[in-house]
């Protein structure tokens, strides 16, 4: 009953989404999207980091504690930050992150698939299109997981250039779970040469095995909002680009439409986590997944952090796809 219901709310989302995201990825082009979702989030200061707790719609209380390390949280003296809704100690984010992603490892690739209709697809389509990468870039893909985009990008570079030239990937993803999914994956899908694609486990924010200015472009996709400590993060990726290379984020951001937005709404706090309860199992995941989408900055304050990180930003410097439900974001290092 419920697994139809979802089916059909799917369906008719997926009609939506695909009608309307080309549409809005090319028309939003650079235009910055003022609205945010759900709730307008508290006024976001200069620096993002230091933006106070955004306050919680009644509705969306985090469910009882699925997680027991997070028992002690309360107690904490020291830093603190966000895992979903909940306030943990910074120490513990990443232990948790990484419970998730082991946990949905193996449901990952089909869930996505499921959650959002396909839709990822093309948006990953479109983020790769928009890297434009040569038949000699060196990418590296971090959060990369289970290979979605060092697939793309080989493919593209194949199909766009004719030969692969030079052009190699590396995946790093702090989770060996998820990074074990991506080498099957690869090779089921032809990718198993380890000159062209290999498969790192390290953190986005120290990445001490990567040498400075040794790769021309970056992605992490869906990645970052997991990350303790955004700054970091893009400071170790402005430090491993050649100069002149790219930085390119694709993530969830704020829905700037206010028609879509209380449908969004009620699709992510009702739906996505039924369905991880129904395909993976793992209600307690997903449910965790939408949160840490509403806890990131909106467009304007990332796009605000890429320039404090030294980023040289062209235009709004972002991209909104399907009414700002993902947006990439672009920074060049000049
Ligand atoms: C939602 S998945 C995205 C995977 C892939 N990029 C994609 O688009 O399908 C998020 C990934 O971020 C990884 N991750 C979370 N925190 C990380 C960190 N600090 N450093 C590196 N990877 C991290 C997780 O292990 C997970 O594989």
């Amino acid at each position: 009953m419920l697994a139809t219901s979802s089916f059909r709310v799917l369906n008719s989302f997926r009609r939506t989404l695909l009608s309307r995201s080309l549409q809005t990825s090319v028309a939003a082009r650079n235009i910055p999207s003022p609205a945010s979702f759900p709730a307008p989030p508290p006024p976001v200061h200069e620096n993002p980091s230091l933006k106070p707790e955004p306050q919680q719609p009644l509705q969306q209380q985090p469910d009882a504690n699925p997680y027991p390390s997070l028992d002690n949280a309360a107690t904490t003296n020291g830093p603190t930050t966000h895992f979903g809704f909940r306030t943990v100690p910074e120490e513990a984010k990443e232990s948790l992150v990484k419970q998730v992603f082991g946990a949905v490892a193996p449901s990952y690739d089909l869930m996505n698939d499921v959650m959002s209709a396909g839709v990822h697809r093309l948006w990953k389509d479109h983020y790769i299109r928009t890297l434009a990468p040569g038949p000699d870039t060196t990418l590296l893909d971090v959060a990369g997981g289970t290979g979605d985009i060092a697939f793309r990008f080989l493919d593209y570079v194949k199909s766009q250039h004719g030969s692969m030239g030079g052009a190699k990937v590396t995946v790093v993803d702090i989770n060996p779970a998820m990074l074990e999914v991506g080498k099957k994956r690869a090779v089921q899908l032809g990718h198993s040469d380890p000159e062209r694609l290999s498969f790192m486990e390290g953190n986005a924010e120290n990445l001490s095995q990567i040498a400075d200015a040794s790769v021309d472009a970056y992605t992490i996709a869906f990645g970052i909002r997991n990350c303790t400590h955004v700054d970091r993060v893009l400071a170790e990726a402005y430090r491993v680009l050649k100069p002149g290379g790219r930085l390119a984020v694709l993530e969830f951001s704020s829905v700037n439409n206010p028609l879509l937005a209380p449908l969004y709404e009620f699709y992510s706090f009702n739906v996505i986590p039924a369905m991880g309860d129904l395909v993976a199992g793992d209600r307690a995941s997903y449910a965790y997944l939408v949160e840490s989408i509403r806890k990131f900055p909106t467009q304007q304050a990332f796009r605000d952090m890429i320039v404090d990180a030294g980023f040289k930003v062209e235009g709004a410097g972002w991209e909104d796809l399907t009414f700002g439900v993902a947006a990439i974001h672009s920074g060049f290092k000049i």
